[in-house]
């Protein structure tokens, strides 16, 4: 197989950035599990937030980051982020991207929780991540190599640098792809939860692969919930955009009282951590939780994708009530990087949310997700392109190593057995207690096979998923006993303070080389 300068595993809006920034000087292979659009990032909504208004600054955008984030951000990061935001912005819109105007022909600029001002651009009113993914893949679509319909299984690491990676089709068949330098952009771990606003294939796949291969991963306890997912028929069943209480919504219990009011100064608009835990703490009391739309104007036509939603699930808007509930949203850690997605291992990169740059601290800002995309994407392809690149052709006398077969196959659980463990023990809050029963699950499997060190070639498709949903969900019960201490998206019932005073508040950094 001819290797490729650069391989992207992963085709959600990171993927594409990088790969827009470096198609026209490197040969790009996009690898991905699904088809192209199967990404997070087609499911965005709300927009892309960034200081682009008169009355706006990157240094406000940079304190709702902070503040959003528990204050647990690394800053470097986010003034990369915020101030490098508004001009990647700026450079879509001028090669064509159409983000929603009003008459006048300025922006439409929405507001969503914890942002002191209105910035987030959006396009098709809640359709901004399909817009925006769709617009950079059209303008790349003949000038790269995208290969659907293959998961990667393992990155190829020679002498500690990485070459590329193996894959396996859902017909079994199974691959070695080369390349001089090798980008993660496989998303979070959705999957891992019952109730998640993912895409079905977001199995924490790039996050297993980099820490079975070595590399370090950081803040893995940070999990953040959307407060309002729709809730239909006893299971959350897509997206509301937070952009909704932006636009005045807000939210009621069955009676009418508005659950906010009294927890927050920001009421329905304070950090995602906060209005999900209120949520929950009032469904646990029995109330049923509803987003009231009757102040938001033209909801049809501000809001076409969720008003579709809603009528997919017979959740009808006349009355002006639409039932929500909390769900998986996003994984603040991941796999360790710089600022140019450089992670420890060299020739491998990360971006996007599969990342940890610590630019989201414990809990991310609303609508901050694209733009990491789009910046840190740029970022990682202006890095690289000043790097050196072995000739392709050349790598195949790297890969010289075969794995050991393991010799009988585990037992392995049902996907639906891991979502119920995650979601009941390592959910929006949190106990020891709670947190070691998932704990001993997990190292039930543990004591049949080593989660890092497992020869995940010997599996198929669906078995290398659950391979990676074990590891990732052992990572984050883990890491979430070991912090112990309530920040942003981790909640300890049994530690509900911050404690700024303790070494906690630094990151906890995993890599394979501490398990032994
Ligand atoms: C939303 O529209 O509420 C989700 C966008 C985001 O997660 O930032």
């Amino acid at each position: 197989m001819p290797g490729a300068d650069v391989i992207i595993i992963g085709s959600g809006l990171a993927a594409l950035s990088a790969a827009y920034h470096l198609h026209h000087k490197k040969n790009i292979t996009i690898i991905t599990k699904a088809k192209w659009l199967n990404s997070n990032s087609m499911l965005a909504q709300g927009g892309i937030a960034a200081a682009l208004s008169k009355n706006d600054s990157w240094l406000s955008h940079f304190e709702d980051t902070l503040r959003a984030g528990n204050f647990h951000n690394a800053e470097d990061a986010v003034i990369q982020l915020v101030q490098e935001g508004p001009e990647d912005i700026l450079g879509w819109i001028d090669k064509g991207m159409p983000f929603d105007k009003d008459r006048n022909g300025d922006f439409l600029l929405g507001k969503e929780g914890a942002h002191s001002h209105n910035r987030i651009v959006h396009s098709g009113g809640d359709a901004t991540g399909k817009a925006m993914t769709q617009f950079i893949y059209n303008k790349l679509k003949n000038n790269i190599t995208i290969t659907e319909g293959e998961l990667a299984t393992d990155l190829i690491v020679k002498n500690g640098k990485c070459y590329g990676v193996k894959t396996i089709s859902s017909s079994g068949e199974v691959k070695s792809h080369h390349a001089s330098k090798t980008i993660l952009a496989t998303g979070g771990v959705g999957a891992v939860y019952g109730h998640t606003s993912n895409a079905t294939v977001i199995t924490g796949d790039g996050i297993a692969m980099a820490f079975r291969a070595g590399a370090a991963l950081a803040d893995m306890e940070f999990i953040q919930f959307h407060p309002t997912m729709l809730y239909a028929n006893g299971e959350c069943v897509g997206l509301i955009s937070e952009a909704v209480r932006g636009e005045g919504a807000f939210l009621i219990d069955q009676n009418g009282r508005r659950i906010m009011k009294s927890v927050h100064p920001e009421q329905d608009l304070a950090p995602r951590d906060i209005v999900s835990r209120t949520i929950f703490d009032e469904i646990n009391r029995g109330n049923q939780i509803y987003l009231d739309i009757s102040p938001v104007h033209d909801f049809e036509k501000r809001f076409p994708t969720i008003t579709g939603l809603c009528n997919q699930h017979g959740i009808s808007l006349i009355e002006g009530k639409i039932p929500v509930a909390p769900g998986m949203h996003f994984i603040m850690g991941g796999v360790q990087t710089n600022g140019y997605g450089e992670t420890t291992i060299p020739n491998l990169y990360a971006v996007g949310e599969v990342a940890c740059t610590g630019v989201h601290g414990a809990n991310r800002l609303a609508s901050n997700s694209l733009l990491e995309g789009l910046v840190f994407g740029r970022r990682v392809a202006e890095h690289m392109l000043a790097a050196e690149f072995i000739e392709p052709s050349t790598i195949t006398h790297h890969e010289l190593f075969f794995d050991q077969p393991t010799k009988a196959k585990p037992n392995l659980p049902q996907k639906s057995e891991v979502q119920f463990m995650m979601t009941r023990y390592v959910g929006i809050q949190r106990t020891k207690e709670e947190l070691q029963i998932a704990q001993t699950w997990f190292e039930t499997f543990q004591q049949q096979f080593s989660f890092w060190d497992i020869n995940v070639n010997d599996f198929t498709f669906e078995e290398v998923e659950m391979l990676n949903m074990l590891l990732v969900g052992w990572l984050i019960t883990t890491s979430a006993l070991t912090r112990t201490e309530s920040r942003g998206g981790h909640y300890r019932l049994d530690f509900p303070l911050v404690d700024d005073d303790n070494w906690l508040k630094k990151q906890i950094v995993r890599t394979k080389l501490d398990m032994h």
